[in-house]
């Protein structure tokens, strides 16, 4: 009896795990394969760094936002676009031996006006190379048309030349989520980098279903990460309606979200099919929120200053090696 007893604990107990495996990512679940959440925590903190506005902060590794899962990180290159207030930084993770690539999000006087302007953003560029497949020319030209791609593909470059053949890990928030899909794809198909991982917070769409669909096959592990109602990953809108002529993210997504009530709410992340657009992932309901936005798994996005190209001003108080392009390129060691 007792034992029988016993049996029925374990078999409960066993239920309940499979259960909640299937909800939450356990250690059991093949999707942590696909999704690790544990990196997502590390990441999401690279990408928040860049937000702090005192650049000798950001490369001194010495700013708030520079938390504590991230400690043990060096600077390699901080990459300013001072003419269009576009910044990235690359470095080193001593603690998962990897190249860190991170891109900054927009910089314009409001989140709120950004976000009012992607409601327009036209699919007005031929990807090169890819028949068929159209990307929004301002995110592509960001990343391909700026001096940022030479800065990080440069900075990218040091790195393994000082640790090796290590993996590229690639993150950005918002439009530097954009960025960061950009050069992610670039480094595979132009530069044939391999050990490239792309994970996204709360980005933009970029490209029609053509492009998504060549991005899937050169970026199969990407992850795009999505935050309950967050209004940018809706944006430019998806019309399936016009399943060939509309914005079209690529896959995968994974939806943070909120279930439950009061005081049993708890966070899922829903790892979603690999169309891109699953309907049950963050299209399954309205994207009207700009505070689900800032915050991505317990971090705060927000620019410490949203109302200029911060960038410019704090600049004068360190010294650069300026290009012809505007492009401020942090010189090494040269006054630390
Ligand atoms: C997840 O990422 C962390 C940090 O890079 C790593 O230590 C861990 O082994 C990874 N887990 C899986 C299942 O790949
Ligand atoms: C890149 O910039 C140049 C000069 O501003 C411009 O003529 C060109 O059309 C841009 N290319 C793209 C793809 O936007
Ligand atoms: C990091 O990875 C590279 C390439 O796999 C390897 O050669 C190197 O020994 C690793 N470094 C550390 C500190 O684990």
């Amino acid at each position: 009896m007792e034992r029988r007893g016993l049996l029925r604990v374990a078999l409960l107990l066993c239920l309940l795990a499979v259960c909640s495996g299937r909800e939450l990512t356990s250690k059991h679940n093949p999707s942590t394969t696909i999704y690790n959440s544990t990196l997502a925590k590390i990441l999401v903190e690279y990408a928040a760094a860049i937000y702090t506005a005192d650049l000798t902060q950001l490369f001194t590794w010495t700013c708030a936002r520079c938390g504590d899962l991230i400690k043990g990180f060096e600077m390699i290159e901080i990459v300013v676009d001072v003419e269009n207030c576009l910044e990235a930084y690359v470095g080193y993770a001593s603690d998962i031996n990897a190249t860190i690539v991170v891109f900054r999000g927009t910089q314009e006087n409001s989140i709120q006006n950004w976000v009012e302007d992607l409601l327009w953003k036209q699919l007005d560029l031929d990807y090169p190379g890819m028949p068929e497949a159209m990307v929004h020319r301002g995110f592509y030209s960001a990343y391909h048309n700026t001096t940022l791609r030479d800065g990080v593909v440069s900075g990218i470059q040091k790195t393994r030349k000082f640790y090796g053949d290590i993996p590229i890990m690639i993150t950005g928030h918002s439009m530097g989520g954009a960025m960061a899909s950009f050069c992610a794809l670039d480094l595979v198909v132009n530069y044939r980098l391999d050990g490239v991982r792309l994970m996204t917070f709360g980005q933009p769409r970029i490209g029609n279903a053509a492009f998504a669909s060549y991005f899937k096959t050169y970026l199969p592990h990407a992850i795009r990460v999505t935050h309950a109602h967050d209004i940018v990953p809706h944006l430019p809108p998806y019309f399936s309606f016009f399943p060939q002529k509309t914005y079209h993210h690529f896959p995968r997504e994974v939806w943070i979200h909120n279930v439950g009530l009061g005081t049993l709410m708890y966070s899922v992340e829903k790892i979603c099919d690999d169309s891109g657009e699953d309907p049950t992932c963050s299209r399954s309901v309205t994207g009207t929120s700009v505070r689900d936005h800032i915050y991505y798994l317990g971090v705060s996005m927000h620019a410490e200053d949203w109302s200029s190209c911060r960038i410019v001003m704090d600049y004068s108080k360190l010294q650069y090696q300026m290009d012809l392009n505007g492009a401020a390129i942090r010189d090494l060691g040269s006054h630390l």
